[in-house]
């Protein structure tokens, strides 16, 4: 029986190899405008390095974060330390979050700046991939702010790996993939509009991360069916997802969906 270590997967055409399931940390730093069904407690360090632990353990190896997660960043830098190697790092550039508010920056010298203080924040040479945090105004964004300029120039110098577009819109998406390495995209049971960007990824070797696989824990609260293996099936039945990044900070949580996703490739396969 494989396990999660044995279906890592190429990230597009990056160079990249990630696993199925990435560990997604909006809960490791941020608990005021989120949108979770219920109430939570930020982990303190010792139980956020559990689960770090854990999720390697089971296979894990693709993180991801941005500025716009409160502390994430910034915690993140102490808890990886000394294993760099073993993860590909995902963060973003573009949103802020400040005073419970959060506010978008898309310019070349703001994308600059952000992608300098999150190697800072995350200790660390290079990170593998940075994601343009949109505000959902995706074709404006991608055509008129710099930001993907900047990200070229930065991969050139060797600071990130690849780039690419968490949107909210099948143009966005469709755009952003043409000229970057890859695209987040929401795609879950109850949400599959963004289909058309897998769709042209599968098809053009280009890198997808799901978002919002559980529709946020949405998809949790549904009597039945396992809803985690529901939303797996559905997700890791297109060729074009690379991964997807689910937040959870329960470690029983985290050990049932790399459980299913294992289950669920598997059988696919
Ligand atoms: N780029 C963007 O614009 C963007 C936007 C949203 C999210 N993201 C990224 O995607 C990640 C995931 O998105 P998300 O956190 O909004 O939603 P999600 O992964 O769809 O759902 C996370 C929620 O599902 C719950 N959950 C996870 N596994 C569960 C299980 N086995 N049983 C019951 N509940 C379970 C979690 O609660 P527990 O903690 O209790 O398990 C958490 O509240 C984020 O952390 C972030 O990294 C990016």
């Amino acid at each position: 029986m494989k396990t999660l270590h044995e279906l890592h997967r190429p990230l597009g055409s990056t160079g990249l190899r990630v696993s199925p399931l990435g560990l997604g940390t909006v809960k490791l730093g941020r608990d005021q405008g989120v949108k979770y069904p219920n109430g939570f407690t930020i982990p303190d360090d010792r139980e956020a390095q559990m689960l770090l632990k854990l999720a390697r353990d089971l296979g894990i190896n693709l993180i991801d974060t941005a500025p716009a997660y409160g502390t994430s960043e910034e915690r993140l830098g102490p808890l990886l330390r000394g294993q760099r190697h073993e993860w590909v790092i995902v963060s973003k550039v573009g949103e802020e979050f400040e005073g419970g508010q959060s506010r978008h920056d898309f310019s070349a010298e703001h994308t600059r700046l952000s992608v300098e203080r999150s190697l800072k924040r995350l200790e660390t040479d290079f990170i593998d991939l940075v994601l343009v945090h949109s505000d959902g105004n995706d074709l404006a964004v991608l055509n008129d702010s710099g930001v993907y300029q900047a990200l070229a120039e930065l991969k050139q110098q060797g600071k990130i790996r690849g780039y690419g577009f968490s949107g909210k819109t099948v143009e966005g998406g469709l755009l952003a993939l043409r000229e970057g390495d890859c695209a987040m995209v929401t795609y879950n049971l109850n949400e599959q509009s963004e289909k058309p960007v897998l769709d042209y990824a599968a098809s053009h070797g280009k890198a997808i991360l799901v978002k919002k696989a559980l529709a946020s824990g949405h998809v949790c609260l549904s009597p039945g069916v396992d809803p985690i293996q529901a939303s797996f099936e559905l997700l890791f039945a297109h060729p074009g997802v690379a991964s997807a990044i689910v937040g959870t900070i329960n470690p029983l949580h985290l050990a049932h969906n790399v459980a299913t996703a294992a289950a669920v490739i598997r059988r696919q396969t």
